[in-house]
C-alpha cells in the first residue's frame, strides 16, 4: 500500500516538521513578535495610565484630553483632524503605546520619540540596525520618522517592525502629530 512506502512516510514527516517550524516562525514573520522579550507583565500596572478611546479606537494616555491637543498652537486644528489621526494611528497603537508610564507592546514605547535617540528605550530588545543607530547617537526627527513610516523596511534594513509603508503624506503628518500630542 502507498502509505507504507518508507519514502512517502519520510516525505510526510518532513512536511509535518516544516509545518511545525512554520507555525513557530509565523508570529515573527508577520508581526515581529519575540515572546521572550515582550514585557506583557508590566501591562496590568500600567492600565491606569491608559484609557480606551471608543471614538477613534485608539489607546491614549488618560492624562491627555482632547481640548489639550486641539486649538491654536496645538498639534490639531479641529476635532475632525484629531479623529482622523486616531484612526490613522490605530495600527501603530496595536504595537506601540505612547504614555510615559506605559509598557512596551510588540514594539517599544514611543513616548517622546521625536528628539529621542533611536533604539534607546530601556528593557526593549531592538534588532541590530536600531542598536547600531543608538550607538551612533542618531536622533529621531520629524523628517526621519516620516521617512521611516514611509518605508519601514527601507530606512533601517533588517529591522523587525512589520508594517506596510504609509504612502499618503497627509496620513504620515497626522501620525507624527499624534505622536507629538500624546507623548507629553
Ligand atoms: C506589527 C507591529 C508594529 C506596528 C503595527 C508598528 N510598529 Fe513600530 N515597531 C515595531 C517593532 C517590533 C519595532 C522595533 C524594531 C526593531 O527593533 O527591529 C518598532 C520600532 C518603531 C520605532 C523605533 C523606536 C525607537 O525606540 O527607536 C518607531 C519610531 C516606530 N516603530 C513607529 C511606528 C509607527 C509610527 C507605526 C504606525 C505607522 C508603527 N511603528 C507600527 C512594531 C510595530
Amino acid at each position: 500500500m502507498l502509505s507504507y512506502n518508507p519514502v512517502i512516510k519520510w516525505i510526510v514527516r518532513g512536511l509535518m516538521l516544516a509545518m511545525f517550524l512554520g507555525c513557530l516562525y509565523m508570529p515573527y514573520a508577520m508581526f515581529g513578535v519575540l515572546p521572550m522579550f515582550t514585557f506583557g507583565n508590566e501591562y496590568a500596572a500600567a492600565e491606569d495610565a491608559l484609557q480606551k478611546d471608543r471614538q477613534g479606537d485608539a489607546i491614549v494616555p488618560a492624562k491627555i484630553s482632547d481640548d489639550m491637543v486641539i486649538g491654536e498652537g496645538k498639534p490639531f486644528v479641529s476635532a475632525e483632524e484629531l479623529a482622523q489621526a486616531k484612526k490613522d494611528w490605530m495600527w501603530c497603537g496595536f504595537c506601540h503605546y505612547t504614555a510615559a508610564d506605559a509598557p512596551h507592546r510588540i514594539g517599544p514605547n514611543l513616548n517622546g520619540i521625536i528628539g529621542r535617540r533611536v533604539g534607546s528605550k530601556d528593557k526593549y530588545f531592538y534588532t541590530e540596525p536600531f542598536r547600531a543607530a543608538a550607538k551612533a547617537g542618531t536622533i529621531w526627527t520629524e523628517e526621519s520618522l516620516n521617512a521611516f513610516i514611509a518605508d519601514p523596511a527601507g530606512l533601517y534594513p533588517g529591522n523587525r517592525m512589520r508594517y506596510a509603508p504609509v504612502t499618503d503624506p497627509a496620513k504620515r503628518d497626522r501620525i507624527i502629530k499624534y505622536l507629538k500630542a500624546y507623548t507629553q
